[in-house]
């Protein structure tokens, strides 16, 4: 509670300090005496501002009336001094110098003045007036430097303590295989390829020799989109190889392309989902031969796996658009229910290959005479799963945080065949 609001204590005469305990009566008192002068004149002999001093007695009871009554002026600064918070302080400014505030009061009461008392008695409200209001600014200052203090001591922060770990989130496996993969190709020179997922008939079958009854053309295997007013109807591809087509069609050989993307099929069980991914690689040029694609392969495999000396077996198979076509296995060893890739005496298929088709290039207007080359595709989840030994194929589309905070791979750590593919 401000120490002027509280109720007036009698003054005592034998305490020296009383005066300068607050109180509302000095105001009053002021006026008081002004009445006086104006009705009775100043007191011979007295300065005419006498008014805004009053008599008092010091302990030793002799009256000083020609000493500024202190009373007023000290309990405002005593009030001021002992105000411990910027609101108090905002009370004792307006109970002081607001409209109504004992100050402004009497500066009210000089207007009634005769000139001669007005300027004396004007010019001391104005100085105590000052006085009140510098005593007010700089306990105003010295509060808010106090409050400053406190909060910068309360919101401190300790730069010694160790940081909070951040959720940094990671690369799911299927975007860094991704990379690994056309990592390991552009280091061989292929430049990346892309194509549609919605296809048409003519760059998922027919321009790479599909004949007209073939099962992949049926719905079993295969979603269409409605068919459309002209007969057509498009698809999901379901391989990367159209982009073989759309490249060869597109520019002229040399061609070293690498195709990874989303594909589609009709088919979901254990290993097997509708989506997936592949990567299709395909060359073409003058003297390409067989040699080529196994080199090439083998090449991809060792780096992929960062294993040296992977065992490979081309096995003859067969797709339309190859020939002769070829499935690939690389060695491996299951002892222990344990995959190691490279050891032991398994096999373990990974792609498919074989030579482009001669009359896949006619179809894209290469001469087989002049042109021909290879191509193979492989499966991204499968090479995926067999390097970090991931046994579910469903699981890499389930976004399980659980799952991918396991398998997940450092976001910034981009793979080179230099620096390291898979850490
Ligand atoms: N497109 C084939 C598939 O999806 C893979 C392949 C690509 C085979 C290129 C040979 C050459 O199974």
């Amino acid at each position: 509670m401000p120490p002027w609001s509280a109720k007036p204590k009698r003054r005592s005469r034998t305490r020296p300090d009383a005066r300068a305990r607050p109180t509302q009566r000095s105001g009053i008192r002021a006026l008081t005496a002004y009445r006086q002068v104006k009705m009775r004149g100043p007191p011979a002999g007295r300065d005419p501002a006498f008014f805004l001093f009053s008599s008092s007695r010091d302990h030793s009871g002799t009256r000083h009336m020609d000493t500024p009554d202190t009373d007023l002026r000290a309990s405002l600064l005593a009030a001021i001094a002992a105000a411990d918070s910027l609101e108090a302080l905002e009370a004792l400014r307006v109970s002081a110098l607001g409209k109504k505030g004992q100050v402004t009061s009497l500066m009210k009461t000089l207007g009634g003045m005769d000139p001669e008392t007005r300027k004396t008695a004007g010019q001391a409200l104005n100085a105590l007036k000052d006085e009140i209001a510098a005593a007010l600014d700089a306990r105003k200052a010295t509060l808010a430097d106090a409050a400053l203090s406190e909060r910068l001591a309360r919101e401190r922060v300790d730069v010694t303590l160790a940081p909070r770990d951040e959720p940094d989130g990671a690369l799911h496996p299927i975007s860094q295989t991704w990379e690994e993969v056309v990592a390991i190709f552009a280091q061989m020179g292929f430049a990346v390829a892309e194509g549609p997922e919605i296809e048409d008939d003519f760059h998922n079958f027919t321009a790479l020799n599909f004949p007209p009854g073939h099962p992949a053309r049926d719905m079993h295997d295969t979603f269409f989109l409605p068919r459309r007013a002209d007969g057509t109807r498009h698809l999901l591809r379901t391989h990367t190889s159209p982009v073989q087509i759309r490249t060869m069609l597109g520019q002229k050989p040399p061609i070293r392309i690498l195709a990874p993307g989303r594909t589609y099929r009709c088919d979901s069980d254990m290993t097997h989902t509708p989506m997936f991914h592949q990567f299709e690689g395909l060359v073409i040029d003058k003297a390409t031969h067989f040699g080529h694609l196994k080199g090439c392969l083998s090449e991809f495999v060792e780096a992929y796996f960062e294993v040296e000396a992977v065992p490979m077996r081309f096995r003859p198979s067969f797709f339309p658009f190859t020939e002769p076509s070829a499935e690939v296995d690389i060695g491996c060893s299951r002892k222990g229910g344990e995959l190691r890739i490279g050891a032991g005496d398994d096999w373990l298929e990974i792609l498919g290959c074989g030579m482009v088709h001669p009359n896949v290039l006619r179809a894209c207007g290469l001469d087989p005479e002049e042109y021909q080359g290879f191509a193979f595709g492989m499966g991204l989840e499968r090479i995926a799963m067999l390097k970090y030994g991931i046994p579910d194929l469903r699981t890499f589309f389930e976004s399980d945080l659980r799952w991918l905070r396991h398998y997940g791979f450092a976001s910034l750590d981009v793979p080179t065949v230099q620096g390291g593919l898979s850490r």
